[in-house]
């Protein structure tokens, strides 16, 4: 919980479509005093407003594929750039071993660091049905199975490499994402603690 520190803290949310990284982060931007970005979120933004950018990523959303790294760090750099004091949690940013190295990069020229890299896992048959599920309630156009499935598979071929990344920066602590949100809230707590 913040205390009025002005100090930096960086938090990645990492972990497969559906695991709960968005739910996670809403959580705890708020008792921890950061700001929540989910490149997800803000690429969905900007496919509503109809922006440049939401045009050229629509089709690699909607298919499941990842729009590409010049773009989304470009958008993070631009964020991060802005903030006098860095307090970020980052939801499914970086995604690729080229966008955690660019990540690297940019905070080291503003003299920060990551502090957690926190792995939600959960396993496919349950990713697979929260998908489904939430198809129902907000109508995600990439929550359909033919989707659904591409996304596991570009998260198992390009993401996945970023556990070991972080394992070897010693940052990463996985976290069992099964249970109730509140369950797994207390996990990441503890892990951040
Ligand atoms: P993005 O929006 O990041 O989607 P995602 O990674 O596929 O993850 P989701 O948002 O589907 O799942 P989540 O882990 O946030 O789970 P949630 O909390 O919603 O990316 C979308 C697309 O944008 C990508 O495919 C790509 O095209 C592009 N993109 C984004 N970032 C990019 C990047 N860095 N580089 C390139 N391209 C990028 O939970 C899921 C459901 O489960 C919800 O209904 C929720 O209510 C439910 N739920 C949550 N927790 C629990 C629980 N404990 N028990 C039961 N149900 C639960
Ligand atoms: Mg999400």
């Amino acid at each position: 919980m913040s205390d009025g520190c002005s100090c930096s803290e960086i938090v990645l949310l990492m972990g497969p479509p559906g695991a709960g990284k968005g739910t996670q982060a809403d959580i705890l931007v708020k008792a921890r005093a950061l700001r929540k970005l989910s490149t997800g979120d803000m690429l969905r933004d900007h496919v509503q407003r109809g922006t440049e950018l939401g045009k050229q990523a629509k089709a690699v959303m909607d298919a499941g594929d990842l729009v590409s790294d010049d773009l989304i760090v470009a958008m993070v750099k631009s964020e991060l750039e802005s903030m006098q004091v860095i307090r970020v949690l980052l939801d499914g940013f970086p995604r690729t071993t080229a966008q955690a190295k660019e990540l690297d990069k940019l905070l080291s020229e503003l003299s920060v660091d990551i502090d957690s890299a926190v792995l939600i896992e959960v396993d496919e048959d349950e990713l697979v049905a929260r998908l489904l599920n939430r198809a129902k309630e907000l109508g995600r156009t990439d929550d359909n199975e033919e989707t659904i499935r591409n996304r596991m598979k570009v998260y198992q071929d390009l993401t996945k490499p970023l556990v070991d990344y972080y394992q070897n920066q010693d940052k990463l602590t996985a976290v069992n994402g099964l249970g109730t949100v509140e369950e797994v809230s207390k996990s990441i707590f503890e892990v951040l603690s």
